[in-house]
């Protein structure tokens, strides 16, 4: 296993139960000799470590997790070495050229492709499901005309939790599947619905004659019941953008929605509380942070000084660098593709010049080529979306919108993985030591 790969070693092939590690500790001279299971040692193994019988043992301190597996997953597989991403073994580059989101999300939480039938099924299951109860318009009416679509979204989420009070047997799988039905079938109506309280117009339910992605567009374009139709490749290129943002394994938002869940929460809090760790502009709202970068830069003119900011440290270079890829990220390159699908209907978007300039001088420059940054999912995903008349703050709903079938697979398989418990993890306390409490008028 390579040192940036994340996923588990179990695609590498190594790892037996045979391989082990050697410690000693040079406090003690004590040796221990420590498991090695699909490339990682047990953080618990290392608490019999100790220098004596009252020390609490061992830890390891990671902040930001940079270097602990927090559970085991068989949904996605990611090598960001070497740019690769699959989710449940298939590879990004066939899914997104042969698949469709909805199919995508039967993958992401059963394990397998659906057949003919079970796609028909899920299909009419999530439209059934889009229809979100009228209770929730009063929510999102009650919001301010210029209030952010990812705030609304979010409360939106958690709210449907107080309709569904069965949700909180999140004990009984049966339970749990029809939630998530629900949370997919719902996630475009809500977003549209924040998309069309923003701009003042009345909020819709959706179609039945129509496909996940084509419902969307139509929730938020069509005005009243005037002809509205959506061209095919813009809704092939919506369902592509659906898709890569399916899933990818233990990312920030992701692990909120597994934390969160592992207190018992019910799935509609536990994907809320993911859409709020999406919402920052490290996270998913670095496809917002993208297009008013483009904005600012306006002008090819105003690039080299840009640069300098971003390599003096003003500034970051949005929608580039990852923690985990340190090659192209394979999502960028599919919709760097399917911007010149999208720019044949909708003409082509200024900024992409600036963007594609931006790209070639950072791929030269020491300062990215140093620390391995390369475009990432956001950097050309909100050009499409602008093409698209999908104003910026409404980016990171999209993203949402996409994420909602892997969130929902991870917060499911970590319901169902006998090894997990509350998420808890452990710190090391900096603070004071013990002192007495002073009255206000001895301080
Ligand atoms: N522009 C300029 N410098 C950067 C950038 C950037 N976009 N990203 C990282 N660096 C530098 C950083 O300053 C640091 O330099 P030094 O070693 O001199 O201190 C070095 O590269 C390592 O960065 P880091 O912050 O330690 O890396 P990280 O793994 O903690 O952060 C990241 C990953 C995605 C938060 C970061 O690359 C970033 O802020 N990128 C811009 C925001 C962005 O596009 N986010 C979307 C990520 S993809 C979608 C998703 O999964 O949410």
């Amino acid at each position: 296993m390579t040192t940036q790969q994340t996923s588990t070693a179990a695609d590498s092939g190594a790892a037996s139960g045979t391989e082990t590690l050697t410690v000693t500790d040079n406090r003690t001279g004590a040796t221990y000799e420590l498991p090695i299971t699909d490339g990682t040692i047990r953080a618990t193994e290392l608490r019999q470590i100790r220098v004596d019988e009252d020390d609490f043992g061992l830890m390891t301190y990671d902040p930001a997790f940079m270097n602990t597996a927090s559970c085991r997953s068989a949904v996605t597989f990611l090598d960001g070495e070497r740019g690769i991403l699959r989710y449940r073994g298939v590879p990004i580059e066939q899914l997104s050229e042969r698949s469709s989101f909805v199919e995508v999300a039967w993958l992401l939480l059963t394990g397998d492709l659906p057949t003919a039938a079970e796609l028909e099924a899920f299909t009419a299951e999530l439209t059934a499901a889009s229809f979100v109860d009228e209770s929730v318009r009063r929510i999102m009416q009650a919001f301010n005309h210029d209030a952010h679509p990812m705030g609304m979204l979010q409360s939106a989420v958690a709210a449907l939790g107080t309709l569904y009070p069965e949700s909180k047997d999140v004990a009984d799988p049966e339970v749990r599947r029809r939630q998530i039905v629900r949370i997919i079938g719902m996630m475009p109506t809500l977003g549209a619905w924040a998309y069309r309280h923003n701009a003042g117009q009345p909020l819709v339910q959706p179609r039945l004659d129509l496909d996940y992605s084509a419902n969307f567009l139509t929730m938020m374009f069509q005005v009243g019941d005037g002809p509205y139709e959506p061209d095919p490749r813009v809704v092939r290129a919506l369902d592509v953008l659906l898709i890569l943002h399916g899933d990818h394994e233990q990312n920030c938002s992701t692990s909120t929605v597994r934390a969160v869940g592992s207190g018992q929460a019910d799935p509609y809090v536990a994907i809320a509380s993911g859409i709020g760790a999406l919402y920052g502009p490290l996270h998913g709202g670095a496809n917002e942070a993208v297009l008013r970068m483009l904005d600012r830069i306006d002008d090819k003119a105003d690039i080299a000084h840009f640069m300098e900011g971003v390599k003096g440290g003003e500034e970051r270079l949005m929608g580039f660098g990852h923690r985990v890829y340190k090659n192209y990220d394979p999502r960028a390159s599919i919709i760097k593709k399917a911007c010149e699908d999208v720019f044949e209907v909708t003409g082509v978007n200024p900024k992409l010049e600036i963007a594609l300039e931006l790209e070639r001088i950072a791929l030269e420059d020491e300062y990215f080529v140093k620390r391995r940054l390369y475009p990432n999912v956001d950097f050309y995903s909100g050009l499409i979306y602008e093409a698209l008349g999908i104003p910026e703050e409404m980016f990171t709903v999209m993203f949402a919108i996409g994420r909602a079938p892997g969130w929902l697979a991870q917060w499911n398989e970590m319901l169902d993985d006998k090894e997990q418990k509350i998420a808890r993890p452990r710190q090391v306390y900096t603070g004071a030591g013990e002192r007495d409490y002073l009255d206000v008028g001895a301080r």
